[in-house]
């Protein structure tokens, strides 16, 4: 907690009771090279949850996991949306997860601080739930905007895209009914899977859509008994581009239509790394 220039590099971690490696109120963190590993039926182990952080560099890491191999988070509900401090500016790649229960990328669902500017690329995962899943209620507040995830390969999972409006956990049934999250700006480019369930279940919040979703070049392989309908899509808008199966009619098909990924570097990734003394 509230530290600056944290690298956690090269370790294997092993069966950690709830989330391994958890920074929360600080920034430039570089988490790198390590192999995390907790029985796939262990609830809450989450990988690396990055937690009201900036400059989050992610990478080369090796996860099997029976909760999210990476969850973004900013703090819960009316706690959260008081201390309002957002995760931005975090970098994960070359990540291989393998979490037959939960994500490998999940946003939130903690995320009432805010949370922006999460890029991802060069992603594998493998008996898997989810690709990347954003996870929200009423009463979380916040938003989680300017997500862009390319370059993803995938081999058995169940849903691709997962966004879950109505997440219902909550610190405490007090939570401010108003306090919608704003969902906005959510680009996914080059993904290829393989043996999935659902393409994609898409639940935005009624009164409050999910909106600006791009979803371009993506090809989804199906499992020998696919469900019918592959993109179940509520209070979701956007567009999509050369995807197999076809989406929603929430998010036509706009042909030509490359999704964004920022062509900027962050800080974070040009910071060598060092090593410890013996
Ligand atoms: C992602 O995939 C695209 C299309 O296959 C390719 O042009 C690009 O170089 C890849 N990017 C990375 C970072 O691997
Ligand atoms: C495909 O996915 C199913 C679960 O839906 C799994 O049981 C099966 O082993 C997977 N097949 C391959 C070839 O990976
Ligand atoms: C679509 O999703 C809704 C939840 O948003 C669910 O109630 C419904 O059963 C789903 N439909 C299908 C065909 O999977
Ligand atoms: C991590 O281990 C690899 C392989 O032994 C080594 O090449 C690399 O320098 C190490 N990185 C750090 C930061 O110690």
């Amino acid at each position: 907690m509230y530290s600056d220039r944290i690298q956690i590099s090269n370790l294997t971690l092993i069966d950690s009771p709830m989330w391994f490696v958890h920074p929360i109120y600080s920034n430039t963190i570089v988490v790198q090279g390590l192999t995390i590993l907790a029985p796939i039926h262990s609830p809450n182990t989450d990988g690396i949850d990055p937690d009201s952080c900036s400059n989050v560099r992610i990478e080369d890491n090796y996860i099997v996991s029976g909760d999210d191999c990476i969850a973004v988070k900013s703090g819960w509900d009316t706690y959260g949306i008081k201390v309002g401090i957002p995760t931005e500016h975090v970098v994960i790649r070359r990540l291989t997860c393998i979490s037959p229960y939960s994500a490998t990328i999940a946003l939130g669902s903690e995320m009432s601080g805010g949370i922006r500017d999460v890029r991802a690329e060069d992603i594998t995962a493998i008996n898997t739930e989810s690709g990347v899943r954003i996870k929200t209620a009423v009463g979380r507040g916040g938003y989680v905007k300017d997500i862009f995830a390319q370059n993803l390969t995938i081999n058995t999972m169940k849903y691709v895209f997962w966004m879950t409006g109505s997440y219902g956990s909550h610190p405490d049934p007090s939570f401010d009914p108003k306090a919608l999250p704003m969902i906005q700006n959510i680009n996914y480019r080059y993904w290829s899977a393989e043996n999935v369930t659902y393409s994609a279940q898409l639940d935005g919040i009624k009164g409050d859509t999910f909106r600006d979703i791009c979803i371009s070049d993506v090809s989804i392989g199906l499992t020998e008994k696919p469900k019918e309908v592959q993109w179940n899509c509520t209070d979701v808008s956007g567009v999509t581009s050369n995807v197999t199966p076809k989406a929603c009619d929430a998010l036509p098909e706009k042909e030509g239509v490359k999704c964004n990924y920022p062509t900027d570097r962050l800080p974070v990734e040009d910071l060598p790394l060092l090593k410890c003394s013996a």
